[in-house]
């Protein structure tokens, strides 16, 4: 069975978790990769509450047949060209994010992200995985971080919200992964185990920043009501398994990686609501972590443990910080030039 031919699961959860939720009229959402999957779903049910969303995602049809599909039910979407394989793309994503939100951004859920895919570099010579789902979320977070403030300052709350997953466990963080190391990080060779770990690490990263976030930001900000937290989906039917086996090189192991995700996977719209709390649960605070219980289980998304290891949180920050080319995380809006440092 290819990952197309497994039947999508109804939702169980879903409308019960939203019918709890506020409504965000007056607030601005921006969401990496709403084109499928728990993105899409977390622009719709923000959308659907009322907020304004801003769209970064990668040009292609399905960004902007996405965008059209929310604007035709009403809902004010603003797609903005990021992709998330380049640190170019994605300052130039942040400016114009920036540009068109003078009362700020109030919640940027860092969703995207790439699962399983070959040993190669992207245009800045990191691993794509880690680059799409880490490095570039680091970089976008800190270049929209005056927007997240200005929304806090005015409103009382702004958040970020990193996407991990229950693939997290397995290794520790290990600094190569987030260097200038693509394609020279276990390769595509039999078994196949290395797109695995190098999945594995960019999932950890997620979780890992999220808690260095939450410890680093400035204590005024903590004061204005920012919040760094972290979801995870558990296995959700979505479209990130079609696109693993659509990059080619499956091999058995894979094949039986997948499959065995999606024969306990949950629908989409259950596995966003780790995001949807985390973005948008009144009661959510900074350094939480919300998805389904135990390993992953299908369920609803509840408040998960913590899972808090200070030497890999500085192990992730000091080596994204220097990957980035980000020498002042926190830019203030009389410092704008941090949009264009690195370039
Ligand atoms: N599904 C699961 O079982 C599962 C389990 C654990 C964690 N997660 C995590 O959940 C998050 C969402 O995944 P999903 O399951 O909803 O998968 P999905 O349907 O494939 O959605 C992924 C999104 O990321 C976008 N994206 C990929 N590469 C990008 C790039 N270079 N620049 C900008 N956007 C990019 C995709 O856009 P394009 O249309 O341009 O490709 C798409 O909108 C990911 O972080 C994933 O690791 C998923």
């Amino acid at each position: 069975m290819t990952p197309r031919d497994y039947l999508p699961p109804t939702a169980r959860h879903y409308e019960t978790a939203v019918a709890q939720l506020p409504r965000l009229d007056g607030r601005t959402v921006a969401i990496t990769g709403s084109t499928s999957g728990t993105g899409a779903v977390l622009a719709r049910t923000a959308g659907r509450l009322g907020a304004r969303l801003l769209l970064l995602n990668r040009p292609s049809d399905r960004a902007a047949s996405s965008a059209a599909e929310l604007e035709r039910n009403g809902i004010d979407a603003t797609q903005i060209d990021c992709d998330l394989q380049s640190f170019d793309s994605v300052r130039a994503g942040a400016a114009a994010a920036l540009a068109c939100t003078p009362a700020g951004i109030d919640v940027l859920c860092n969703n995207a992200g790439v699962m399983g895919l070959p040993d190669r570099a992207t245009v800045d010579g990191c691993d794509i995985q880690m680059q799409t789902n880490h490095l570039s979320h680091f970089l976008l977070t800190s270049l929209l971080w005056p927007g997240l403030r200005r929304a806090a300052s005015e409103r009382g709350e702004a958040r970020v919200v990193n996407h991990s997953s229950g693939a997290r466990h397995g290794a520790a963080l290990q600094a190569r992964y987030l260097e200038h190391t693509g394609g020279q990080l276990g390769g595509d060779g039999f078994p196949g185990l290395a797109k695995w770990r190098r999945y594995q690490q960019s999932k950890l990263a997620n979780l890992l920043f999220s808690y260095a976030l939450s410890d680093r930001m400035p204590a005024e900000d903590r004061a204005r009501g920012m919040k760094a937290l972290a979801a995870h989906p558990g296995p959700t039917n979505s479209g990130l398994q079609a696109k693993t086996a659509n990059a080619g090189g499956m091999r058995l192991l894979d094949r039986y990686i997948l499959a065995r995700t999606l024969k306990v996977a949950h629908a989409v719209e259950d596995g966003a609501l780790g995001i949807i709390r985390a973005s948008f649960d009144p009661d959510a605070q900074d350094g939480q972590f919300y998805g389904p219980a135990g390993r992953g289980e299908p369920g609803p998304a509840v408040l998960l443990p913590s899972e808090r290891d200070a030497g890999a949180e500085k192990l992730l920050w000091d080596v994204s910080l220097h990957t980035t080319g980000v020498d002042d995380y926190w830019p203030r809006p009389d410092r704008p030039q941090s949009i264009e440092r690195g370039q």
